[in-house]
């Protein structure tokens, strides 16, 4: 349909004179006046900007949540919600929509409250055409490094990973360098780590950075596998090796012959079978149930549990042989919670791939899920997270994870944000000490936190906080009043 002597048109500019990069972007407007909403949709049009408009702010907000504009024109007085209300509400669940506050009676009180919510700009009106203009190559550019950032990130993503093991915290950093240490070399290898850590995925990951990554990797999950069978599974057997032993089975061992094995929840293995593993270890040998040749088989074998061995060898259930034999190679993976850089990273990755197995634009999180996922404990580490974010995006309607998203479990860790083993006197204490730490003035503390200062003092002596007054203290003391005064405070 091109015509190749006409330069494409962009916003209405040719692409030489454009300034702003060329998305095609979409904007909402939200107003109880209509002719307002027109007037926006006449100038937008001719900009070839895609709008949206509603003069019921609950409507209009439900536009910004379902379609993620690059930029909202709010009016600030409107019937049914404020506002100020409706930015608050749009601030929480989006970070990357552009709010621009447009008002028929300038106040700079309301201007400043306004920014301080996060709105980008606050204009009087009559906006002129160049104003909406000027707004809208803003929120284009500003679009523009939003979705650089979002790439970004994504990048991010593929460089700290191994394999299909993500994390970039220190400590993973360590279990990457290990496992690419010992992959070339390993014979047997030892998981460790708490369910839900990713003892699975290393394994995996370990057969794969091996010299034996083009051959079989069998994995067997030693729990799952009905006790008398087990023995059969492993090493196989011959016909009529015992009742039901129709024929000759080929076990695990030989069927992974040359590649690895993956020996999952090791520690639920009987003695006896342990002792057969044992001996497959050190001689390289299985033999088939019902077979008296032994058979040579040469595998990698890496095994894993989230129990603690040593513990499990203490008290008689596992074979300490088979202990120092897997232990020579350990690898530990550390639980989430200790290790809370990995969370966000991790956050992201299952957002993307979420997003594209439900084949939904899932573009991020609000600033307070963002604080509950960060501070909640994580007893299922990364499947924990893996499923709540797989949930998130299974049930969203916006285009970001909002605190109602989540499962009750991870949101009440926001409300007592990382401090969630706080009682009443250490929340006390804690704000003492940040509002110290803040205005580094006794006075102005006490006026933050809206209590006397002699309240303040009391507290002060209460918890053994030794804070001296400063030099612009001492002065304020002498010859500051408070509002309200300090008698009517607390
Ligand atoms: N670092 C990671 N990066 C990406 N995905 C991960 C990571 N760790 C775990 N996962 C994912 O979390 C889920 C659980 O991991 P995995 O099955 O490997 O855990 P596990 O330690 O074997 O748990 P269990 O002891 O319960 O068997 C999997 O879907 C896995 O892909
Ligand atoms: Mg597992």
């Amino acid at each position: 349909m091109g015509n190749s002597t006409e330069p494409e048109k962009i916003g209405g500019q040719e692409p030489g004179k454009c300034s702003a990069p060329p998305e095609q972007i979409l904007v909402v407007g939200i107003d109880d006046d209509a002719t307002i909403l027109e007037f926006y949709k006449s100038v937008l049009g001719s900009l070839g900007v895609r709008y949206e408009s509603s003069e019921e702010p609950a409507r209009g907000l439900e536009l910004v949540e379902t379609l993620d504009p690059a930029l909202v024109l709010l009016d600030l007085n409107m019937e049914g919600m404020d506002g100020l209300e409706v930015l608050e509400h749009i601030r929480a669940r989006n970070i990357q929509t552009q709010v621009v506050m447009i008002t028929g009676n300038y106040s700079i009180e309301t201007a400043v409250e306004a920014i301080r919510q996060g709105a980008t700009d606050y204009v009087c009106k009559p906006v002129s055409i160049e104003k909406l203009r000027g707004l809208v190559e803003q929120a284009r550019l500003a679009a523009h490094h939003f979705q650089r950032a979002e790439s970004l990130e994504k990048e991010l993503i593929q460089v700290f990973a191994l394999e299909a093991i993500i994390g970039h915290s220190p400590r993973m950093l360590e279990v990457f360098d290990l496992l690419q240490r010992i992959a070339p070399h390993f014979r047997t290898a030892l998981i460790l780590g708490e369910t839900g850590t990713g003892k699975e995925l290393v394994a995996r990951a370990l057969h794969n950075l091996s010299p034996r990554k083009a051959q079989r990797l069998a994995v067997c999950n030693c729990a799952a596998m009905v006790e008398s069978l087990v023995e059969s599974q492993l090493f196989g057997h011959r016909k009529g090796a015992f009742t039901g032993a129709l024929e000759d089975r080929v076990g695990l061992f030989e069927w992974a012959n040359g590649g690895t094995i993956f020996l999952d929840e090791i520690a639920d293995l009987t003695p006896a079978t342990q002792s057969k593993l044992l001996r497959v270890l050190e001689n390289r040998e299985v033999h088939k149930l019902g077979s008296p040749q032994p058979q040579h088989v040469d595998v990698l074998v890496v095994a894993a549990t989230s129990r603690d061995l040593s513990q499990e060898v203490k008290s008689g259930k596992f074979r300490p042989d088979l202990w120092y034999r897997l232990n020579m190679v350990q690898v530990e993976l550390p639980p989430l919670r200790d290790r809370r850089d990995d969370i966000l990273l991790l956050c992201r990755h299952f957002l993307d791939k979420f997003g594209e197995e439900y084949a939904k634009e899932v573009r991020g999180f609000s600033p307070r899920a963002q604080n509950a996922l960060q501070a909640y404990t994580w007893p299922g580490n990364v499947r924990e997270l893996e499923n709540v974010i797989g949930r998130a995006c299974m049930l969203l309607r916006g285009k970001f994870i909002d605190l109602d998203d989540l499962p009750d479990s991870v949101k009440e860790s926001a409300l007592s944000g990382s401090d969630s083993t706080l009682t009443m006197q250490d929340a006390e204490k804690v704000a003492l000490l940040r509002t110290l730490g803040v205005t580094k003035n006794r006075v102005l503390a006490a006026r933050m936190l809206g209590i006397s200062r002699a309240k303040l003092y009391r507290l002060l002596e209460k918890y053994g906080i030794d804070s001296e007054a400063s030099a612009d203290e001492k002065q304020e003391e002498s010859d500051s009043f408070t509002f309200p005064p300090d008698e009517h405070l607390p």
